[in-house]
């Protein structure tokens, strides 16, 4: 099963990436979580960029949606909203076919930032007819470096917490198979 994670963060040394990341290590036997890369290359959106004007890369970035069964998605709040650039790859993919019904999960880093969790199901309950705003994945790792990070999600309880996330995701994508 393959899972696509998106940061909403372009930072090095972000939390919400790190998270991704130590999800990715905790892939159970059959899931593969790869990391997007791409939301920091992508130009902003306009509608006159559209196909058949549609830049590569962001026909690469649609193309790695449409190929991933799932996506996680760890989102920070960047005054009491989404970031832009995150926001900015949503757009991208609104008048596709690639998002839409497409099982879209939240892992987030911080127990703060209400106003962005609120943003995100919005968001992503209006462009995925498949978003899950539960189980969502919660481990506050506000101001640790990644270092601290990959040592943190190996305590027992966090990493249970972690297990029991991905099972969910991998039963909730397998659901839709079977549907
Ligand atoms: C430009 C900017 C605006 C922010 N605005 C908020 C905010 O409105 N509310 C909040 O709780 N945190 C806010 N933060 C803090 C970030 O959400 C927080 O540091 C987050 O954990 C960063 O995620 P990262 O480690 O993945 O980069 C802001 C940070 C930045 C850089």
């Amino acid at each position: 099963m393959n899972i696509l994670a998106i940061s909403g963060s372009l930072r090095e040394a972000s939390t919400n990436t790190a998270l991704l990341r130590a999800l990715a290590d905790a892939a159970p036997e059959g899931m593969e979580i790869t990391l997007c890369e791409k939301i920091g290359q992508l130009p902003i959106f306009s509608p006159d960029l559209e196909d058949p004007l549609r830049p590569p890369i962001v026909a690469e970035f649609a193309a790695q949606i449409a190929a991933a069964e799932g996506l996680i998605i760890a989102c920070p709040e960047y005054v009491h909203a989404l970031p832009g650039g995150f926001k900015n790859a949503i757009d991208w993919l609104v008048s596709g076919s690639e998002i839409i019904a497409k099982p879209i999960f939240l892992a987030q880093a911080t127990s703060r930032g209400k106003d962005v969790l609120a943003d995100l199901q919005r968001v992503l309950g209006t462009v995925s007819e498949r978003f899950y705003p539960a189980p969502m994945l919660c481990v506050p790792l506000l101001s640790k470096t990644p270092e601290d990070i990959a040592k943190h999600v190996q305590d027992p309880q966090i990493r249970a917490e972690i297990d029991l996330f991905l099972d969910a995701v991998c039963r909730a994508v397998m659901a839709q198979e079977v549907d």
